[in-house]
Order: C-alpha cells, then sequence, then structure tokens
C-alpha cells in the first residue's frame, strides 16, 4: 500500500480485515515499527474521531504525528495554477505540501467537497494536487467523494458484529438539516460493493428519489426507493444522510419519515445499527435506537484506531 484513497488501495478485504482484528487482540505488537518516522495529519475541516483515533492508532505503532488545522492556524491556501496571487491567498499548495512533505514520512488529509463545483470535486482535484506535490505517502482522512478510513473501519466492525456468514446491510438515507457530501455513502457503498464481490455480505441502498448516487460507487448494490421493504431481513442498517448527486449538493424535500426508529428496527432480523458519527438525534436517528442494545456506534468509533492502524503499519512496512 502506497496511498490509501480508496477501496482499490485494499489488496484483499478479508485479510485486511482480520489483519486490524489481530491489532485489537495485540494493538502493541508492531510498537517499534514507526520508530523516528512521523505522521503530519492536515485538517482543512473539523474532525473529533479522524483526528484522535488516527493519532492514537500512529502512537500505537511508535510513530511521531503532528496534527496542522490548516483551516484555523495556515495560510489560506492557492490550489489553482496560473493565477496571480494578488487576492486573499497566501501560500501556494505546490510550496505548502511540499514543505510538509519534508518534515513527514507519511501525510494525512482532511478536505472536504464545496458540493458547488460538481468537477472539481469528483475529479478530487485538490487531493491529486496535494499527492502529486508533498512527495510522500498520502492517507485520506476523508476527501470530496470518500472517506476510506471509515469504510474500512464499517467493514472491520461488520465482520465483527455478525451472526451469519453473509450479513445483509442496508444503506438508509436519513433526513437532515443541512447539504451533506456524498463522501461518506459513496465510500461505505464503494467498499460494500466490493466486499459483496469477495461473497462478505449482500448490500442494499434504501433512498428517496432525487437522491441516487453516482453509478461509479454503487456497482452491484440493490438500489431501492422503499425503506420499509428494505429493512426486511437486515442484519446491518448503516444510517446516513447525503444531499443529491445529480443536482449537486441539493437538498430536496422528502415527505415521507425516513428517521430509523424502533418501529423501522422491528422490520428487521434485530439488525445493529451504525453511523459513522456525528449525528443528529431524533432527526436522522432515533435516541432510542442510539441508547438502545441495537446501536453500534460507540463500537464503530472505537474500531477507527484499527482501520486507521492497519493502514499505517502497511505503508509504514512499504518505507524505505
Ligand atoms: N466519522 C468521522 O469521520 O468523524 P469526524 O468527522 O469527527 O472525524
Amino acid at each position: 500500500m502506497k496511498n490509501f484513497f480508496s477501496v482499490a488501495d485494499a489488496e484483499n478485504l478479508e485479510t485486511l480485515v482480520q489483519d486490524a482484528l489481530a491489532l485489537k487482540a495485540n494493538p502493541y505488537a508492531h510498537e517499534t515499527l514507526g520508530k523516528h518516522r512521523t505522521l503530519g495529519l492536515v485538517f482543512l475541516n473539523p474532525s473529533l474521531r479522524t483526528r484522535l483515533s488516527t493519532q492514537k492508532a500512529a502512537t500505537n505503532l511508535g510513530m511521531t504525528v503532528m496534527v496542522m488545522n490548516m483551516d484555523k492556524d495556515g495560510w489560506a491556501l492557492e490550489t489553482q495554477d496560473g493565477v496571480v496571487m494578488n487576492g486573499t491567498t497566501v501560500e501556494h499548495i505546490r510550496e505548502a505540501a511540499a514543505v510538509m512533505g519534508e518534515y513527514c514520512d507519511i501525510l494525512g488529509l482532511r478536505s472536504f467537497p464545496s458540493l458547488k463545483d460538481k468537477e472539481a470535486d469528483y475529479t478530487e482535484d485538490l487531493f491529486k494536487k496535494f499527492v502529486k506535490y508533498c512527495g510522500v505517502p498520502v492517507v485520506s482522512l476523508e476527501s470530496a467523494t470518500r472517506h476510506p478510513l471509515q469504510s474500512l473501519t464499517d467493514l472491520i466492525t461488520i465482520t465483527e458484529y455478525k451472526k451469519v456468514a453473509k450479513p445483509k446491510v442496508v444503506l438508509a438515507w436519513a433526513p437532515h438539516v443541512k447539504a451533506l457530501p456524498q463522501a461518506v455513502p459513496n465510500s461505505f457503498s464503494e467498499w460494500m460493493c466490493a466486499a459483496q464481490k469477495d461473497g462478505m455480505v449482500d448490500f442494499t441502498i434504501a433512498h428517496p428519489e432525487g437522491y441516487e448516487l453516482s453509478t461509479e460507487f454503487t456497482d452491484g448494490a440493490t438500489i431501492s426507493h422503499d425503506l420499509e421493504g428494505s429493512l426486511a431481513d437486515a442484519d446491518f442498517v448503516y444510517v446516513k444522510n447525503w444531499s443529491s448527486f445529480n443536482d449537486y449538493g441539493k437538498v430536496y424535500p422528502v415527505e415521507e419519515n425516513w428517521m430509523m426508529d424502533n418501529q423501522k428496527l422491528a422490520l428487521t432480523n434485530d439488525a445493529k445499527v451504525m453511523h459513522c458519527l456525528p449525528v443528529r438525534r431524533d432527526l436522522e436517528l432515533s435516541s432510542q435506537i442510539l441508547d438502545g442494545p441495537n446501536s453500534l456506534v460507540i463500537k464503530e468509533a472505537s474500531n477507527r484506531v484499527l482501520a486507521a492502524q492497519v493502514v499505517l503499519k502497511n505503508i509504514l512496512e512499504k518505507l524505505e
């Protein structure tokens, strides 16, 4: 593994998941692998779980960690080439990324989409430039279109808690008050479709009309506009809001009740309920579920350390 950006960077899903679960049993098995290696975590947007779990994972491997809150503490970044920088931007990504690459052996980058410029977001313009100019391996801490550390965590968590060999997993759209990116559902779908091809899950996406994800991420998924029908026999329900991909970044009003609650949970096979967090209580997901025995959200967040640690371990093993 050189960079970690999408499911394509995982050579073998089953092996990666089992390696991660082995780290749960013995978190300090590789505590000197990262000695004298530095991880730089660069945030252009807020984070709780990604920030702390990746720091903990790197520390478990013996790495030194530096965190740069670029949005608050860095110079305003220019990302376009060929512009005269006589406006508000102070430093070009060419120099900023290259300098951070001088200080670090591995870099992590979080950079959300604009939700305004679909082409720039979906070509991952900023992320690709950062990789190009920094010159060291890069781990996505969530990019414009994907959140691979979250999705790997989700596959680890499903594998850990499944009661049948091939569980039915439903990605269920949920309401929200804001326009949210498609990165988490794109990425979850991409990983679940790959896991389905490997015989690990049976995958369905349920969303209202108008909330179709890009087909780039949904190859092989069963897609439905019927939430209650989709929930039948579900072993895992993954709740998430996202804004429209086709009418980019738009939020359509939805008349029906799409919030996951105990009434809907009763339609499932006593499903475990997942959410990447942060979650809006009693808007996306009911408090009854979040505080009840079917919620996996805290265990899922805990497993973020395993995903980050197995990815960093893979990259460290390839460093010269
Ligand atoms: N799920 C997740 O990525 O959480 P943060 O945004 O808090 O890092």
